[in-house]
């Protein structure tokens, strides 16, 4: 008889055929681990993290309990043997539950399509983290061109392959004199800090301007006599050190490093500034890589964008 035939291993209660899981809450804080990362790829990169360590840690819980089944599980019965032929024990090929068959197939288009999703989000968001942006110099003419205590808008091409609209630029030079025996230049750029729009220097501005020319093309100069900067977009005002001082802006407007090359002003990299205590050669800086308008860089505020309390 098919019923008395005897199987490795097996008894009355090894024979009752396997059950699914138990329903477990690992999916849900799975899927709510993945939807923190997700958020935290908008706000936070520690937000992220958190989210991901929190889809990596149930969804190995998940994984594990579903698959505990299979590991756990007594071999299925073969079929009886029927009468005269011969019983094969213990060969052909392992047999599953097909609840189990479809638990695992759910799993396995759910990371598909996640990763789908996921992988080009997460590449857009992660790659301009690791690459690193540059500026090239660009010369301003010579440091001459630049009387101390005279405010001028330089007007200049950025990149010197780029067409002229794409890569004009503009910001405030002010020749500070010296400080400790060093050239001191504040370059402040024009680019607000709230959405971008150029802002302007509130005070008299010569209707002359001047043209210096260098290797990249000319750079217009014009002198002007600024109280602050007002931004016409939302009414932004800045003070002549480029801090806040109304409107939507977050932070001080961003500068421009320097350097004096064979007598000529060289514009370097751009970066960013909370705010500036003192002023001209005794301003205090804090420089930050250069950021976003609407970006905090200091505070706790800076972990929150864009959700600024
Ligand atoms: S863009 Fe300058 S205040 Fe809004």
């Amino acid at each position: 008889m098919a019923d008395d035939l005897e199987r490795p291993g097996g008894d009355a209660e090894h024979e009752a055929p396997p059950h699914a899981a138990p329903p477990s809450i690992w999916p849900f804080a799975f899927a709510l681990g993945i939807a923190v990362a997700l958020i935290g790829l908008i706000i936070s990169w520690p937000i992220a993290a958190i989210g991901g360590a929190i889809a990596l840690v149930f969804g190995f819980l998940w994984i594990r309990d579903a698959t505990r089944e299979v590991r756990g599980a007594p071999a299925p019965a073969p079929p009886a043997a029927v009468e005269g032929e011969e019983e094969v024990v213990g060969e052909g090929p392992p047999q599953y539950p097909r609840s189990v068959f479809l638990e695992g197939a759910t799993l396995g288009i759910g990371a598909l399509i996640g990763g789908i999703v996921t992988v080009p989000a997460l590449g857009f968001a992660v790659l301009p983290a690791f690459v690193e942006q540059t500026y090239d110099p660009v010369d301003l003419g010579p440091a001459d061109t630049f009387p101390e205590g005279q405010w001028m808008i330089t007007k200049f091409i950025s990149v010197a392959d780029e067409p002229p609209d794409v890569s004009r630029r503009t910001a405030y030079v002010r020749n500070n004199g010296s400080r400790d025996g060093q050239p001191s230049f504040t370059i402040i750029s024009n680019r607000c800090v709230h959405l971008g729009c150029p802002v302007q220097p509130q005070g008299l501005t010569e209707e002359e301007s001047q043209e210096v020319e260098t290797e990249a093309g000319p750079v217009e100069v014009t002198a002007t006599e600024p109280s602050g900067f007002v931004c016409p977009c939302h009414g932004g005002a800045y003070d002549i050190e480029g801090n806040r001082t109304a409107g939507p802006p977050v932070r001080a407007l961003d500068r421009y490093e320097f350097s004096i090359l064979d007598g000529r002003l060289v514009l370097g990299q751009p970066y960013s500034v909370a705010e500036v205590e003192g002023e001209g050669s005794e301003a205090l800086i804090k420089a930050y890589p250069i950021a976003d308008p609407g970006v905090h860089v200091d505070g706790p505020e800076q972990y929150f964008y864009p959700y600024v309390p």
